[in-house]
């Protein structure tokens, strides 16, 4: 019953708010379960909906259905849609799990929510420098929403004529709020520039508009992320519009490490620890770039039939070339402390034998 004043309390907020698609979009939701229980009013209520979506030209149906909205001049699809299922989790930092998993929890609760008069998050802007997993975040949570992931890469359309990138743009949002789905506008500083930018007036003000209101407007059922490593790009309105802001840092050496452990199976003891080293010298660098190292060796030790343990080693080696002599000797130390022997940490890390020594019996 609650559940129910609830969704009464939504559908007249909706109905006041002058949102017809999403009141239709509501009860159709329901219907499935109010035919079992009242089929006569069930009946009723589909009658009013097919003649409203008859009369407006709306429809709120299963988007699967409807054909992505193409370019008419390239005939390409402007969105690319991908239903995605993951095998492996990714590991995010602290930070960026709660946000994630709060958006997902929010979904959850969605009835209690509206109970409240409030609605689960909408809009969600995604900041962060290249490589640390926003398009990935995006299609995490496309895939914990049970929903289809949309992209639209804006740097990609925003190359055309300004006017055409601009019925480009309407057609695809107007597509995504049809559709349950999660819509990633990746790119987003492409578009969403300084207000003030007086190269691209007129039609490019008129684009950002347009934007804005649809971020204001999203339909309950779906989500918008919008992606930039340009967060200095965008003008205060346009943050002040997304309901939440995920801000994504670079990994830490924790996170590195379980990443690296994710994409090597079967480690020995001595290459565990060899992955912690190697996760302290790549701190700072993105996932991306983790990944790629990562990979790179583990083809070079098919090719070349060598164990993985090695081309860490050489991995290390040529990743602290130039390191400070503090932190070579540091790294000296802990290779030491995995059985290495001494002429091999020497060879990797270009700490004499005589100095390893030296500082071996300090330490005893
Ligand atoms: N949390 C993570 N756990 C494991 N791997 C990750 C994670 N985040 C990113 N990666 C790896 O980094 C790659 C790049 O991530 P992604 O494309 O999501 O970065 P991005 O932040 O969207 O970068 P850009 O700003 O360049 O678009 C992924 O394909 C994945 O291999
Ligand atoms: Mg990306």
């Amino acid at each position: 019953m609650s559940s129910f004043i609830g969704e009464y309390v939504h559908l007249l907020r909706l109905a006041l708010e002058g949102r017809p698609q999403e009141v239709v979009a509501l009860a159709r939701k329901n219907l499935r379960s109010l035919m079992k229980a009242n089929p006569e009013s069930a009946e009723a209520i589909k009658k009013l909906l097919s003649q409203y979506e008859e009369k407006s030209g709306i429809a709120v149906r299963d988007a699967k259905q409807q054909p992505v909205p193409i370019d008419v001049d390239s005939k390409l699809e402007l969105l690319r849609r991908e239903s995605i299922v993951f095998d492996q989790e990714p590991v995010w930092p602290e930070t960026v799990n709660r946000e994630l998993i709060s958006v997902i929890e929010e979904r959850k609760h969605e009835n209690e929510l509206m109970e409240m008069g409030l609605a689960p998050t909408r809009s969600i802007l995604f900041v962060g420098p290249p490589g640390v997993g926003k398009t990935l975040a995006a299609r995490w949570l496309s895939s914990h929403l049970e929903r289809q992931l949309l992209t639209l890469d804006l740097a990609a359309v925003m190359s055309s004529f300004l006017g055409k990138t601009g019925n480009n743009i309407r057609a695809v949002l107007n597509y995504a709020q049809k559709t349950p789905s999660v819509l990633l506008l990746d790119e987003f500083d492409a578009i969403a520039k300084r207000r003030n930018d007086d190269s691209e007036v007129g039609e490019l003000k008129r684009l950002v508009t347009v934007l804005l209101q649809a971020i204001d407007d999203w339909p309950a059922n779906g989500v918008l992320i919008a992606a930039t490593n340009h967060p200095d790009l965008l003008d205060p309105a346009v943050w002040r519009r997304f309901e939440r802001v995920v801000r994504f840092p670079h990994p830490s050496s924790n996170e590195i490490n379980t990443t690296i452990k994710s994409l090597m199976a079967d480690l020995t003891k001595q290459g565990e620890t060899l992955v912690e080293v190697l996760s302290t010298v790549l701190e700072g660098n993105s996932y991306a770039e983790v990944v790629r190292q990562i990979n790179s060796i583990r083809r070079e030790s098919v090719v070349q039939k060598k164990p993985l343990e090695i081309m860490m080693e050489e991995l290390l080696a040529r990743l602290i070339l130039n390191a400070e002599r503090e932190q070579k000797l540091a790294i000296a130390m802990k290779l030491l402390d995995t059985g290495l022997s001494q002429r091999r940490v020497s060879d990797i890390t270009g700490v004499s034998r005589d100095t390893l020594r030296k500082y071996l019996s300090r330490k005893n």
